[in-house]
């Protein structure tokens, strides 16, 4: 846009060198040409030629001098938006030229400024969450040191909680380990082919003893012996490890299933429903923003870092997949994404 900007301006100043070099010719010539009777002729025609010369060259200046005042003008914040910029006629397609010019440079500024709001808030988002863990281990400690100590009754109450704060400062720091190298690109995924069958027996197992601490039911619904889907098996842990997580922690009674379907040719879907809490339908936008909870008491009370759905979001993605949900309030929530076969 700068190129065609300039290039534009050098227009204008070719036609300036054009009438100097008519200039050169012209006096060229007449220094041949004087000694004939046609000298008068000349010397008119020079005159003329000076007059047009100094008057091309005033308009030049003048529509210059114009361009250098919007310039100004626009290093000086003046225009809010692009269509205040005006040029006498468009003058050549240059106030097209600048004006396109200002509205990238105003979406880059926007850009920039978005980046630095969300750096902000995510500051802002990480110290608070620190902070919460780390005060409550404070609290029992102190109160332990002030002579909780050596009270039978409270002393291994207040040691587990202090331990259940420290598991969530770890988990907490886990997932913004994830989210920093996410952002950075160093997240690397290693793609292959593997049996998913096996692959979700071992997930089912590992959950299942978590699932039956509250009574719930974690099933797997059958899935064809020989399906092969091709993915990063370590990074999709993550995101079974999550949703799972997710749908034993926010369901107080029933079941959650693990639904494996091959109806679209080329690609499994996969579901994690339950028969939780469900998720407000304004929230279901917002659910996979980082440290966005629906209720962020009840998330901290079972250990969330409202980090987990950004991290599946960007690992699916990574996929070339997408998770999605669907929830109803009170009845459940149904996570699910395609992988490819
Ligand atoms: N299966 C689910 N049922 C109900 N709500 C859910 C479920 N999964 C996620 N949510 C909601 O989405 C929020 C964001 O989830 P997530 O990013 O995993 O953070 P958290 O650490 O709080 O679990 C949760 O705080 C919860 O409010
Ligand atoms: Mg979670």
């Amino acid at each position: 846009m700068l190129s065609n900007l300039k290039k534009k301006i050098s227009d204008l100043t070719g036609l300036k060198e054009f009438l100097v070099c008519g200039l050169i010719l012209f006096i060229v010539l007449n220094l041949f040409l004087s000694i004939s009777d046609y000298s008068s002729v000349y010397i008119l025609l020079f005159i003329f030629w000076v007059i047009l010369f100094i008057a091309v060259q005033r308009k030049i200046a003048k529509n210059i001098s114009l361009i250098k005042k919007v310039i100004k003008n626009i290093r000086e914040k003046k225009y809010t938006v692009s269509s205040e910029i005006e040029l006498k006629n468009n003058y050549n397609g240059i106030e097209t030229e600048i004006r396109l010019m200002f509205d990238r440079i105003k979406e880059d500024i926007d850009y920039l400024k978005k980046l630095e709001k969300m750096r902000t808030e995510f500051l802002g988002n990480v110290s608070h969450e620190l902070r919460t863990p780390i005060f409550a281990i404070q609290g029992y400690i102190e109160t332990l040191l002030n002579g909780a100590l050596n009270d039978q009754k409270v002393n291994t109450y207040f040691l587990e909680k202090a331990d259940f704060h420290t598991q969530n400062l770890n988990s907490l720091l886990n997932d913004l380990i994830d989210i920093s190298m996410i952002e950075t690109g160093e997240m690397r995924l290693s793609f292959r082919y593997f049996k998913l069958s096996e692959y979700l027996k071992a997930i089912w197992e590992e959950f299942k003893p978590m699932a039956e601490e509250k009574n719930l039911q974690l099933i797997l619904a059958p899935v064809r012996e020989n399906l092969d889907v091709f993915g990063d098996k370590a990074k999709l842990k993550q995101v079974f490890s999550n949703l799972i997580q997710n749908a034993i922690k926010y369901t107080e009674t029933g079941q959650i299933e693990i639904i494996v379907e091959e109806a679209v040719k080329g690609s499994v879907k996969i579901s994690i429903k339950d028969t939780g809490l469900g998720i407000p339908e304004e929230d279901l936008d917002r659910i996979f923003e980082r440290f966005y909870r629906v209720d962020k008491n009840r998330s901290r009370a079972v250990g969330g870092t409202g980090l987990g759905l950004a991290i599946v979001k960007h690992i699916l993605e990574a996929h070339n997949s997408k998770i999605q949900v669907k929830s109803v309030l009170d009845e459940g929530s149904e996570f699910y994404f395609s992988l490819k076969k």
